[in-house]
């Protein structure tokens, strides 16, 4: 405490001295927010004073509101004025809500009395065997659902041999990218504006290339002009541009990888979420031969299962399980078991459409909020997904916005965040984790911190 709150002992008006002393260090912040003080009667032996010296000055910072007195707890550095101003003024900050973060479905909708059932029912009938290190691809009965809900849901043409369960979508990436590595590519093409988490699962083995989209998805002609011979795309709803791959394009993208034996991986990872339509189905329907299909649970369920699934032509399948077996020896079985009875059961089913009507209301929600209060400027995307785009006007600095609405607890992305190039500025912003009125209200302090912005 010495080091901490210097000042000079000696003389009169020593508690003065003192008080000041620690109202310096909580306002820097050397004393933070929680830390408990000593008792008076401990910091006045360390500092060889009177007990009562300590007890004014602690009894001044109480008043305050610099200290908090907690029977019990003894004394403590109170939240700074500077938070309790900011969560005051932004509500989101205290609860920590992060309003307007993309790619996060509704938590709460969580079918968690849905999900104790399957697992119930899972740990229940399981054979002892089943317990053992299994197959790296997940259990046979797991794919055989996960398969015919593709079929059915995204019109894939796959069987559970084509598929091998993954922890995400994320390690379907990192294990495809391994591949593609040791068979010899050193590149891997992706789309631009791209999802920054699914370019680090691949740059760990492959240079990932940016090939621009425009209102029709990926620029195949510019793809043709690289040497890449894999392309990551999410035909069904581009992240983050909300785009739908035109029919034109998939068919020239097909092209493209049949006359090169070039590999489309497909990330359909929200393609569940169609609010004007049925979405298209995925392109690994049309061609199995030259297509890597992703998918994950993330969106649907909730990241934390950490459940994707990847299929591949057979060539790049059976090495994707060489590597999952050797980084982790397969994944947890008793949740896969779960998801599978979920599915088997329609209780994803159910569960899609319950989140698919909360989400429809609140994209309206968000769109009219942005009509309010950024009138004029354009919002990209398709009805679908769990986010779309605000466009800003050219020069804005996207990542500076993004950074203070961060500051005031909101969760938006910059647009220049997902890109390894130039492009227009805009923010991408996720509405499915939050009521119709909390959007609104996120909304509002986002335009009010543009209109602060130097
Ligand atoms: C474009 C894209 N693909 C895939 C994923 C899913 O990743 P995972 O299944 O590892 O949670 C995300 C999640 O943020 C994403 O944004």
């Amino acid at each position: 405490m010495e080091a901490l709150v210097p000042f000079d002992r000696t003389g009169r008006g020593v508690a003065g001295r003192l008080t000041a002393a620690l109202r310096t260090a909580i306002e820097q912040e050397r004393l933070a927010a929680g830390a408990r003080l000593p008792s008076s009667r401990e910091l006045a032996a360390d500092l060889g004073l009177s007990r009562g010296v300590v007890v004014e000055a602690y009894e001044q910072l109480i008043a305050e509101g610099r200290l908090v007195a907690r029977r019990g707890s003894g004394t403590i550095v109170a939240a700074s004025v500077h938070t309790r101003q900011a969560a005051a003024a932004d509500p989101f900050v205290a609860a920590g809500l992060r309003p307007l973060r993309p790619g996060i479905p509704d938590l709460g909708l969580f079918p968690r009395a849905a999900w104790r059932r399957a697992y119930d029912r899972m740990v229940t009938t399981v054979r002892d065997a089943d317990l053992d290190y299994g197959d790296p691809a997940g259990p046979m009965a797991v794919r055989e659902q996960l398969a015919a809900y593709l079929g059915r849901v995204r019109a894939a043409r796959l069987t559970a041999a084509d598929l091998t369960v993954t922890a995400g979508a994320a390690q379907a990436f990192a294990l495809l990218g391994r591949v593609l590595s040791a068979d010899g590519h050193r590149t891997v093409a992706m789309e631009e504006p791209g999802s920054r988490g699914v370019r680090e699962q691949l740059a760990h083995a492959l240079d990932v290339l940016p090939v621009p989209v425009d209102d029709d998805g990926l620029d195949v002609g510019a793809l043709e002009r690289t040497r890449a011979r894999a392309v990551v795309v999410t035909p069904a709803h581009q992240f983050p541009t909300g785009v739908v791959l035109a029919p034109a394009r998939r068919a020239a993208l097909i092209a493209w990888a049949r006359r090169t034996g070039g590999l489309i991986i497909e990330d359909d990872y929200d393609a569940e979420f169609r609010y004007d339509r049925e979405p298209v189905g995925c392109v690994q329907g049309v061609a199995p031969d030259v297509t890597v299909y992703i998918g994950s649970a993330s969106k649907a369920l909730a990241p934390a299962l950490r459940l994707g699934w990847l299929s591949a032509p057979p060539r790049h399948l059976s090495r994707v399980r060489v590597h999952k077996r050797s980084i982790d020896l397969g994944g947890p079985i008793l949740e896969q078991y779960a998801f599978a009875d979920l599915l088997a059961t329609g209780g994803y089913d159910r569960h899609l459409r319950r989140a698919r009507r909360a989400y429809r209301t609140r994209r309206d929600a968000l769109v009219s909020a942005l009509d309010r209060h950024f009138p004029g400027r354009p919002v990209h995307g398709v009805a679908a997904g769990l986010h779309l785009v605000l466009a800003l006007p050219p020069g804005a600095d996207d990542a500076a916005l993004a950074a203070a609405a961060a500051a005031r607890g909101l969760g938006p992305v910059a647009l220049s965040a997902c890109r390894l190039t130039e492009g227009p500025p805009g923010l991408v912003l996720g509405y499915a984790a939050h009521t119709a009125d909390e959007l609104a209200e996120a909304v509002a302090v986002l335009a009010r911190i543009n209109r602060e912005l130097p």
